[in-house]
């Protein structure tokens, strides 16, 4: 073979999008996901309502976009995923990939045991509408006893991983975009029809009022402001998957054809509508049922379980559907945190002219994801009698002091220390060093522009683009980081 053919060979070998409607399917389905369905409804509860959706749709506005352009150029001009990409840009930054990689495996570890979990009460319910009891004859106490099941966590956290595999497997156009153009479609209609049977629920209303009253108290100090904006800005990163690397490895198998500028508004468009629609089916899904709008968790199983069960036998299938909705959005988003771990691994290969077999690296991936979610699965959320103990029991802090609320929340448990370690640092420090690396060193004009003109489309609010990487994106990074740390370190030490 000469060595133009190899490379011809080797490039067919990467694969790309069938279609800009695939690419979008796929990107969509990688941002929608538990981040809307599960954080999204809670944190916006919790952060005054009306004020945190104010500041996310700001953030999502002044950062998500730009942030997604970048990732997408950024893929697509070099073709690479995180870590070739910025290699490919300065030999000096591919640490920053690096960051990226590492992002992947710490949400992986718990992003996989939730997804299992997801599919623990959509099996559930599936027995229900047979006829056989689907919850171990826990009825609505499932949580507390699903928890303690250690063999059913890992078999489910196993099962979750498996469907990854054989969807990633497939490659970008055979597995991933096939199975997203059907799922995100799925996903949608189902999500509208828990709505609407939800809004004829007696006492709905009050959740609609809950999510809209306009609350700006939280934002009324410095503290507060910061609190919301840390807590709204982690979440928006999380929701679009950006900040580690995914959108620049789906953006890398983009055709040079595509508006970027046009993708990158609707993947953000898109994702807000779901949270926004999700946060419209469980809060008021609670409210109608009496049931507390709880934390995390346990909002999307133990409660929302709870309405399920308490709707009577039509009830187990709208639980159903429910469930296996959030399995689409979950599984549709897992497989992107894959693949940039799967790209990276493919890039280098070709890079060295080996062979690469991207089921090899898939199952690698798959097995280093389920080792660092063990903790994940067996630490029954934190308890002190689980048979893997939370940070804090590691650390010598103890059960009382929790309940005292004198533990901080990266290591109240180990779902949390992921979680917090991801979205709460690796994401926003990857798009501070993104943002400031395009608009101060490598240049709106000269990356951003060229790349997405490309495709023959105008690029269009140069001045509001080059604005936001240089200072509006890098400001709001460094204050969301601050906030972080101050949270980590000198409150605890304080308190
Ligand atoms: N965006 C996904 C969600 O909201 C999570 C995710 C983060 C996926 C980062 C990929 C990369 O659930």
């Amino acid at each position: 073979m000469s060595d133009n053919q190899h490379l011809e060979h080797m490039e067919h070998d990467r694969g790309t999008w069938g279609s800009n409607f695939g690419f979008l399917m796929a990107a969509v389905g990688s941002a929608v996901g538990l981040g809307n369905i599960w954080g999204f409804p809670y944190k916006m509860g919790n952060k005054g309502g009306f004020a945190f959706l104010i500041i996310y749709l700001l953030l999502v506005i002044f950062v998500g976009v730009v942030v997604m352009l970048g990732e997408l150029t950024i893929g697509r001009k070099t073709g690479k995923g995180a870590v070739g990409a910025y290699a490919a840009l300065s030999k000096k930054y591919k640490w920053v990939g690096y960051l990226g990689i590492l992002s992947a495996f710490t949400l992986l570890a718990f992003y996989n045991v939730l997804g299992g979990l997801v599919m623990r009460y959509m099996f559930g319910f599936l027995l229900q509408i047979l006829g056989v009891d689907g919850f171990s004859g826990a009825g609505m106490g499932f949580f507390g006893y699903i928890l303690y099941d250690y063999s059913g966590m890992i078999f489910f956290h196993v099962l979750f991983i498996v469907c990854n595999v054989v969807i990633v497997m497939g490659g970008i156009q055979g597995g991933i975009e096939k199975f997203c153009t059907v799922a995100m479609p799925a996903l949608f209609f189902m999500l509208l029809f828990v709505i609407i049977y939800v809004a004829f629920q007696p006492g709905a209303g009050e959740g609609y009022k809950f999510m809209l009253t306009p609350n700006f108290e939280p934002l009324s100090s410095f503290g507060g402001f910061i609190d919301v904006l840390k807590t709204a800005a982690g979440q928006m990163f999380f929701s679009l998957s950006l900040g580690m690397g995914a959108i620049i490895s789906y953006g890398s198998y983009l055709d040079k054809k595509e508006d970027l500028q046009k993708n990158a508004l609707i993947i953000p468009a898109c994702d807000t509508l779901i949270a926004v629609m999700a946060a419209c089916a469980i809060l008021p899904a609670c409210a109608a049922f009496n049931m507390e709008y709880a934390q995390g968790p346990g909002l999307l199983f133990n409660t929302m379980q709870n309405v399920f069960l308490s709707m009577g036998s039509f009830g187990n299938f709208v639980g159903f559907m429910f469930y296996f909705l959030v399995f689409i959005a979950a599984v549709t988003s897992s497989i992107s945190l894959f693949e940039a771990i799967v790209t990276w691994r493919l890039d280098v290969g070709i890079e060295k002219k080996q062979k690469v077999s991207r089921t090899k690296i898939m199952s690698i991936a798959a097995v280093c994801s389920f080792i660092v979610g063990i903790p994940v699965a067996l630490d029954a959320l934190g308890a002190a009698d689980a048979v893997v103990k939370a940070p804090y029991l590691l650390l010598g802090m103890t059960p009382e002091q929790l309940a005292a609320g004198q533990v901080p929340m990266a290591i109240d448990c180990w779902l949390d220390f992921f979680d917090v370690i991801s979205e709460g640092i690796f994401m926003p420090l990857g798009a501070l060093i993104m943002a400031v690396l395009i608009g101060w060193k490598w240049k709106t004009r000269n990356l951003i522009v060229p790349e997405c003109e490309i495709s023959g489309h105008k690029f269009w609010g140069y001045t509001f683009f080059d604005i936001c990487f240089k200072f509006i994106t890098p400001i709001g990074m460094i204050l969301v980081l601050g906030g972080q740390i101050y949270d980590f370190f000198i409150k605890a030490l304080i308190a």
